[in-house]
């Protein structure tokens, strides 16, 4: 027989956007790999490519289509290639994407994540197609990413979707447009999730949600008591709690809790349970109370950083990032004046800065008439990007001499030599070790040197093992 009737068909994901489209990746995958398809080792090798799209901002778009044009010689010369666009974009250009590539075999929308593989064995019989649902499907397995078998790349660690979609109408923020309604899991749907999970050895957790804190509002009744003893009204805090309280869950992070929602619960909850990740993501947006008005953000600077100093005087060693927009249409050097000042006092470990990029479809968009220009943007974009590296370099550095926690993540990407891994607070360490560790392995390192993004260190003992079963490779050919 000959290979090319034989060999199991090969894919390949490409994910273009947050961790919830990373997640959606895995859910495809896993569809994939239960129909008996293997990863690919790269795209020349792959029989059917997905590109799982983002479009938070303009770039996102350009990628896509960027990636197109440069796979349609490689569709011309096989036409049994299928290329699959799902993700974000895909839910927003609808019709688009096979208007400027009419060669993707398969359009796809956030709402479908679970027909993946579906689609492609369909389009394989009957020629291109798309599906986009305008809303969530009321199904826990179809709404929900992990209450799929996903095919994870990390074995230790996994991604557990709470909610999905979100309420929110932040005016530069395309996402409620393209991920829908906020709709929460039942909590206890979620609780025995990550005793399944801990039970395939998987030792961290990361609560996923655009708005983690509004966790459970939107639960019904029946909801909240299906399954028996859950808490009736159960808040995201009890969620952290639960989860902690896992048997062989050593950590449990989130993201992201929306500044105007973070109950002291939450805080407490962060305080109290170990197993909780002392590392609050906390976007800020902006440092004005005129462009956060005018973002429909919901809090003021001050608010935000009274709510910042409570976490930060209950929590134990706890490291903040955040999310900053530079240029929002209207934003004068003094709203931007305030971004500086806030970002100096909250004194981030690190800081995700954007500039602001226009979404057709959101309120901000259409405020062409104060568009900040583009030079301005750049210079305000580069004097963030200095003081937030100010607090990041003197808060890593104020680790050197401490003995952290880490968990090994694999060889570094520049020198096979040393291993990576991540603190509780979720900075990445390098350090280098004589005996191979595998990833998932707990050990103490003790801190020598530190960078903006990243700290050095050297191995002292392990904690604790790894306690996922190692996958073995699936014979390709
Ligand atoms: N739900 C999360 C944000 C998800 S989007 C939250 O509210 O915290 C991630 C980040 O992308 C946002 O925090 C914001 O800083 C940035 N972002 C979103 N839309 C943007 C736009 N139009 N231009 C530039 N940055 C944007
Ligand atoms: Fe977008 Fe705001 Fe919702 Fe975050 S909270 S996803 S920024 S609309
Ligand atoms: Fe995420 Fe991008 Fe969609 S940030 S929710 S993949 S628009």
């Amino acid at each position: 027989m000959s290979e090319t009737v034989d060999r199991p068909r090969r894919y390949l994901v490409r994910t273009f956007g947050c961790q919830m489209n990373e997640h959606d990746s895995e859910r495809i995958a896993g569809q994939f790999e239960a129909e008996g398809m293997v990863p690919a080792h790269d795209e020349d090798d792959a029989d059917v490519i997905v590109l799982n799209t983002c479009c938070i901002r303009e770039n996102a778009d350009n990628r896509l289509y960027g990636t197109l044009g440069h796979l349609k010689p490689r569709k011309d010369a096989d036409p049994d290639l299928q290329i699959v666009v799902s993700g974000c974009l895909a839910q927003k250009d609808r019709d688009l994407v096979r208007e400027r590539a009419p060669y993707v075999d398969v359009v796809m929308g956030t709402h479908n994540v679970h027909r993946a593989a579906d689609l492609v064995e369909r389009a394989r019989r009957e020629g291109p197609l798309t599906e986009i649902l305008d809303a969530a499907v009321a199904d826990d397995a179809t709404t929900f990413p992990s209450a799929l078998p996903p095919r994870r790349d990390q074995q230790h660690a996994a991604w557990v979707t709470i909610q999905v979609g979100c309420d929110n109408s932040c005016a530069f923020c395309i996402v409620p447009a393209v991920r829908g309604a906020e709709i929460s899991r039942p909590f206890l749907a979620l609780v025995d999730e990550v005793r399944r999970l801990a039970d395939d050895g998987v030792t961290e957790v990361t609560l996923l949600g655009q708005n983690v804190n509004s966790y459970g509002r939107d639960l019904t009744l029946a909801e909240r008591r299906a399954g028996g003893d859950g808490p009736v009204r159960p808040l995201f805090a009890d969620l952290l709690r639960a989860a902690g309280a896992v048997d062989g869950i050593r950590r449990v992070r989130f993201t992201s809790p929306h500044p105007k929602d973070l109950r002291p619960e939450t805080i407490a909850a962060m305080a109290e349970v170990p197993e909780v990740c002392n590392h609050l993501h906390l976007p800020l947006q902006s440092g004005s109370d005129r462009v956060l008005a005018a973002m429909h953000r919901g809090y003021t600077a001050e608010r935000y950083l009274d709510r910042l100093r409570r976490a930060r005087a209950e929590i134990d060693d706890l490291a903040v990032t955040t999310d900053i927009i530079v240029g929002f249409p209207g934003e004068t050097d003094d709203d931007f004046a305030r971004t500086l000042e806030v970002a100096a006092e909250a004194r981030y470990d690190s800081a995700y800065t954007f500039i602001y990029s226009p979404r057709p479809g959101t309120e901000a968009a259409t405020m062409t008439d104060v568009e900040v220009p583009a030079d301005v943007i750049a210079e305000r974009f580069e004097r963030l990007r200095v003081v937030v590296e100010r607090t990041a370099v003197e808060r890593h550095a104020a680790r050197v001499g401490r003995v952290e926690e880490v968990t090994v993540e694999g060889p570094s990407r520049k020198d096979p030599s040393v291993l990576t891994g991540r603190t509780s607070q979720n900075k990445l360490v390098h350090f280098a070790s004589e005996r191979p560790l595998r990833v998932g392995t707990y050990v103490t390192v003790a801190v020598t040197g530190a960078a903006s993004h990243h700290l050095r260190g050297d191995l002292m003992d392990v904690v604790a093992p790894a306690r996922h079963r190692t996958r073995i490779p699936v014979a390709s050919a």
